[in-house]
């Protein structure tokens, strides 16, 4: 499906424009001050589907929820002090903070790849702080560039990796700091390291009076790693047409199952009930059957995510 990307100005009708896409539920790529985002209503599963078939990712990773304060972030994240301490110190602003989800938080599961904990950013932007503000809720956003391309810091580069795939870009220049965010994880015991990026280490260790803990990978959990991802206690059989036994069956096109991702064979639709479904299928302590899904656009990413959770574990 091709569409026409439309180029909106940051001015109070271009922002109006991007707000009523997004509420819409299509795509609008943003600015911030580190690269440009594509954003997608971070409560709306088919639209975050949609930001992996646009980037054409064969994977599902966790994506940032863009917030336009504090407040906003507050009610998606368990805020401790360490997180009071830094929101205070450097939001609006390049640093992103991973903290346990709030229960009955509203955000699709798509958006955190089924895990419990939740990536939050306030952008200082104003283009960003100002569409924030105008659609009055949560922007998932990864950044605007198509999967293992190099992100994008102006429109001209957002579209011409991603134009005729979003429903708009929403052109304000070059981005000041053209790095990505900061990412740190405060979801444990103590402050770690996720991602280097536009605010510095030291900063943030001056702020916390206390050394950043680093991600090496072993114990800590990198960003976007196998190991991060939800992975179900049952076991998990795929390419299952029935279920055997005492087996509960995830469907998908016309079908009997027990829970069906999406009964007309649309594929963003069931890449955005996936994590859900898996979680509630889980929860009978049943092992779970899953129906054969398409290995095209959007299936590429569900069935590497089916595989990891039926993949062999220690
Ligand atoms: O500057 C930025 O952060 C840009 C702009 C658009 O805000 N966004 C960005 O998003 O770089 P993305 O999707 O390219 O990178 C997000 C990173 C990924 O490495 C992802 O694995 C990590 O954040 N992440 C998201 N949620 C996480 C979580 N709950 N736990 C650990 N890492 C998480
Ligand atoms: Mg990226």
């Amino acid at each position: 499906m091709t569409l026409k990307t439309e180029v909106l100005k940051p001015d109070a009708d271009g922002i109006a424009t991007a707000a009523g896409l997004l509420a819409a539920g299509a795509l609008v790529s943003f600015p911030t001050e580190t690269v440009y985002g594509l954003g997608a209503d971070a409560r709306n599963g088919k639209a975050v589907a949609g930001i992996y078939q646009a980037k054409g990712r064969p994977s599902f990773n966790p994506l940032i929820v863009h917030c336009a304060d504090a407040a906003m972030a507050r009610t998606f994240g368990v805020w401790n002090a360490p997180a009071e301490t830094l929101a205070r110190a450097f939001w609006p602003g390049p640093l992103t903070m991973v903290l346990p989800l709030v229960p009955g938080h509203g955000l699709s599961s798509l958006v955190t790849a089924g895990l419990d904990t939740v990536a939050l950013r306030v952008p200082r932007h104003p283009a960003a702080q100002r569409l924030l503000r105008a659609f009055g809720g949560p922007l998932a956003a990864p950044s605007a560039n198509p999967s293992g391309r190099i992100s994008a810091t102006t429109a001209a580069h957002v579209l011409a990796g991603l134009g005729g795939r979003i429903a708009a870009v929403l052109d304000d220049g070059p981005c000041p700091v053209g790095l990505e965010s900061t990412i740190v994880g405060l979801a444990g015991p103590t402050p770690v390291l996720l991602r280097a990026g536009g605010v510095a280490a030291e900063e943030i260790e001056a702020v916390l009076g206390a050394p950043l803990a680093v991600d090496d990978g072993a114990e800590i959990i990198a960003p976007g790693q196998l190991a991060s991802h939800y992975a179900p206690e049952a076991s998990v059989r795929l390419n299952a047409t029935t279920a055997r036994g005492a087996e509960v069956h995830l469907g998908f096109g016309p079908m009997d199952c027990d829970l069906n991702l999406s009964p007309s064979g649309d594929l963003a639709e069931a890449a955005a009930n996936l994590f859900e479904y898996l979680h509630r299928l889980d929860a009978t302590g049943a092992a779970i059957a899953v129906a054969p899904i398409p290995e095209t656009g959007l299936g590429l990413a569900i069935n590497d995510r089916l595989r990891r959770a039926a993949a062999p574990r220690d």
